[in-house]
């Protein structure tokens, strides 16, 4: 069985004090960052660019950078993330309508590529493109903001997800992950949790990582 890994969600993190926030969790075992860009078009909020992304890879160059694009027309920003740094380039099935060009796009560019589907769209919409692409991302919560409610209706879909992915594809859950959802996120085939709240809202990185990862795994800084 593949090792499971954990991304924080940067977006619940100190701003002010970004690069530490960053190490703190790296150090605390944490496999990589999760960075949350949106553009106030596809959700209704704004978050980080690729200047940001390309300040983190400076100051941290071992992180493994995993980035969920919330936005409209995610083949406009690839080339832009790739020269920011971006080892992972994830984008929405809801936002394009080509998803296997943009993921060729992605690998031409260097980076890995992910898809990710929205709580409300049906699971048929993604199964025909999951072949090219190094990792699918369920969300389990309306994407826009940290801090919201796990959606268990999303576990059925995920478990269909993961029946049809090669060994070698890693499934993603996004959203409302906790120490006490991460099981059931684990169980339905997910080897790649992502945690915002659970994390910079707590107040020992240590504890908080430990208690998402579950029974020990060892740390892998790549998909
Ligand atoms: C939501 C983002 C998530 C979010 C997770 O749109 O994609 O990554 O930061 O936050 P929590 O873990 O607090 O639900
Ligand atoms: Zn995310």
């Amino acid at each position: 069985m593949r090792n499971k890994m954990l991304a924080p969600s940067i977006l619940s993190a100190d701003f002010a004090d970004l690069g530490n926030e960053c190490r703190a969790t790296l150090d605390a075992g944490a496999d990589m960052l999760h960075l949350d860009v949106m553009d106030g078009h596809f959700v209704p909020n704004l978050t980080m660019g690729s200047a940001l992304c390309k300040s983190l890879k400076q100051a941290i160059p071992t992180a493994f950078l995993d980035v969920h694009m919330m936005v409209d027309s995610p083949a406009d920003y690839i080339g832009a993330f790739a020269g920011g740094g971006a080892d992972h380039y994830t984008f929405h099935i809801e936002a394009e309508p080509d998803p296997r060009a943009v993921a060729e796009a992605v690998h031409e560019a260097g980076m890995t590529a992910g898809l990710a589907i929205n709580p409300p769209t049906e699971v048929d919409a993604i199964l025909p493109f999951l072949k090219p692409f190094e990792m699918i991302l369920v969300m389990s919560v309306n994407p826009g903001f940290s801090g919201q409610s796990f959606i268990e209706e999303v576990l059925e879909k995920t478990r269909k997800i993961s029946e049809r992915l090669r060994p070698d594809q890693r499934l993603e859950m996004d959203g409302g992950v906790s120490a006490k959802t991460a099981p059931a996120c684990r169980k339905a085939g997910c080897d790649l949790l992502v945690a915002a709240s659970a994390i910079f809202g707590t107040g020992d990185y240590a504890e908080a990582v430990a208690a998402l990862r579950g029974p020990s795994h060892k740390v892998v800084r790549s998909l």
